[in-house]
């Protein structure tokens, strides 16, 4: 009889897979100063991908990490990318790209986390307050490069992997960690496509621990937009000319440029080039709900950028513009006359540029064809003898997932549990080319489950993760494999 009812105690306390969440939420408190420890030892570390002088440092990241792995058991391999080229014809080692397998239970799902151990460059000169190799606590936050993106995050996930083990992991993990994600992730592409039928083959879920919060809510993301870039450009002499002599004798390239780029949008940010709003999916109820449970403080963003009025009005209008609609940015005119003083040039030849933020069912192909074809008509039109040319430059696709996956569902119980917050749903603005990577090479459902918090400064100056989400976010990723293994 005792033994009954001790079972069904014990039974009525535990939540998702077999071992009560507090013990090991318990246990990742009690250790919290060991995980601030090891991410101090990988701060020190200035694993700068961008400068070919630090490559060896980026290389000493990845073994340090392979170490951190090979406590967790499992099978470690370090994948050697070969040689990179560089823009001066010299060649050099990529660092090892890691590849880990923690499989105890075929029967059970699979998931693979992906992160990064290089970073953006950083000098104390450059306006740090603290040493950015240093790991640095202050007012709750420890500062350092590569604390929010990515190592700390990464570190999160191993910790959380490891209190789970103290009773059991519920599922079988991989991790797939990089060093060159800071450089257009160099040769991963290459290394998933090959490995798609190995590696990738009992994956289950991909789970991307490299983003960010867009407020105090954690968050999840399951879109990003893509992006394609154009040039056009206009030539009306061999060289520059004076105005003085020149002025009012021809049609001037500056001219012709500055009223193509007028006829791209109208002064609500409406997109004038006929059909590129035509593959925009149509609003679904369902989605709409997403937005309304979105944390998104527009006064606050107001005044942090000094942006005196938004287009729209509402907090759902302006999430769904930035995730769910296309929208047009002109960047720059090389060629024009643009430092300070009074110059009476007249520029012979002038580049605009502008790119265009893709979203779902939009190709790259037809947007170019659309772009293309409105520029040319338009600048016929316009009857220039000048010449002009429009060039496509680059461009990604979006991304968008089911929020509904069963990944999805474990991310927001978890998050619920932990924080005792509905998530954040987010579809990120920018473009995040591993998502649409990915998808497109392993065809796994793919979760943006980051613990980046809204103002962490990545690839800025005091850069930092707070010690409350690091630990917090611990929790997270120990209760979504929990999670995982009951949905
Ligand atoms: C935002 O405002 C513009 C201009 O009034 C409008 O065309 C657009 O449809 C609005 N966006 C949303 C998502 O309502
Ligand atoms: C990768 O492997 C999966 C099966 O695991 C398959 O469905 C998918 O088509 C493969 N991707 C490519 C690009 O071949
Ligand atoms: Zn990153």
């Amino acid at each position: 009889m005792t033994v009954l009812v001790l079972a069904l105690l014990f039974m009525s306390l535990t939540t998702a897979g077999s071992v009560p969440s507090d013990q090991i939420f318990q246990y990742i408190e009690e250790h919290q100063n060991e995980y601030v420890q090891r991410l101090k030892d990988w701060i020190a570390i200035e694993s700068d991908s961008n400068d070919p002088e630090k490559r060896h440092l980026v290389t000493n990241m990845m073994l340090l990490a392979e170490e951190r792995i090979r406590t967790l058991g499992g099978t470690v391999e370090m994948v050697d990318l070969g040689m990179q080229e560089l823009p001066n014809g010299n060649k050099i080692s990529l660092p090892p790209v890691i590849l880990a397998n923690i499989v105890k239970d075929p029967k059970k799902p699979t998931v693979c986390f992906y992160g990064h151990l290089d970073v953006q460059p950083a000098e104390i000169e450059d306006g740090w307050s603290t040493e950015p190799y240093i790991l640095t606590e202050k007012n709750g936050n420890l500062y350092g490069r590569g604390a929010s993106d990515d190592k700390g995050q990464v570190l999160a996930v191993l910790n959380a992997i490891e209190a789970l083990q103290k009773h059991e992991l519920p599922v079988n993990v991989k991790i797939l960690l990089e060093g060159m994600e800071e450089v257009e992730s160099t040769g991963l592409k290459e290394l998933v496509e090959e490995r798609n039928s190995t590696f990738f083959s009992d994956v289950d879920h991909i789970v991307v621990t490299d983003t960010a919060w867009i407020s105090s809510k954690p968050g999840i993301t399951y879109g990003t937009r893509g992006n394609c870039y154009f040039l056009v450009e206009v030539e009306c002499a061999k060289q520059d000319l004076h105005s003085g002599s020149f002025g009012g004798l021809l049609h001037e390239a500056m001219n012709d440029l500055i009223f193509l780029l007028s006829t791209l949008a109208d002064s609500s940010g409406h997109i004038l080039i006929p059909g590129i709003y035509e593959a925009v999916a149509p609003l679904t109820e369902k989605e709409k709900k997403l937005y309304e449970g979105t944390e998104y403080d527009l006064d606050v963003i107001k005044a942090k950028y000094g942006i005196k009025q938004f287009i729209n009005k509402t907090k759902e209008e302006l999430l769904m513009q930035r995730s769910r609609y296309p929208s047009l940015s002109i960047h720059g005119i090389q060629g024009a006359f643009s430092a300070p003083g009074t110059k009476t040039v007249i520029p012979a030849k002038v580049i605009g540029k502008f790119s265009i933020r893709l979203v779902p069912n939009m190709e790259l192909s037809v947007v170019k064809k659309q772009v293309t074809d409105y520029l040319n008509k338009r600048f016929t039109e316009r009857n220039s003898p000048n010449s002009f040319k429009v060039t496509y430059r680059k461009g990604s696709k979006s991304w968008l997932a089911d929020p509904n996956e069963p990944q999805y569902l474990a991310a927001r119980k978890a998050i619920k549990r932990v924080f005792g917050k509905e998530a954040d749903m987010i579809r990120s603005g920018g473009t995040i080319p591993i998502a649409t990577d990915f998808q497109e090479l392993t065809g796994k459902s793919i979760m943006l489950l980051g613990i980046g918090g809204p103002d962490d400064a990545p690839h800025g100056q005091d850069e930092k993760i707070s010690r409350y989400i690091y630990i917090e976010g611990t929790k997270l990723y120990a209760a979504f494999l929990q999670e995982l293994s009951t949905v």
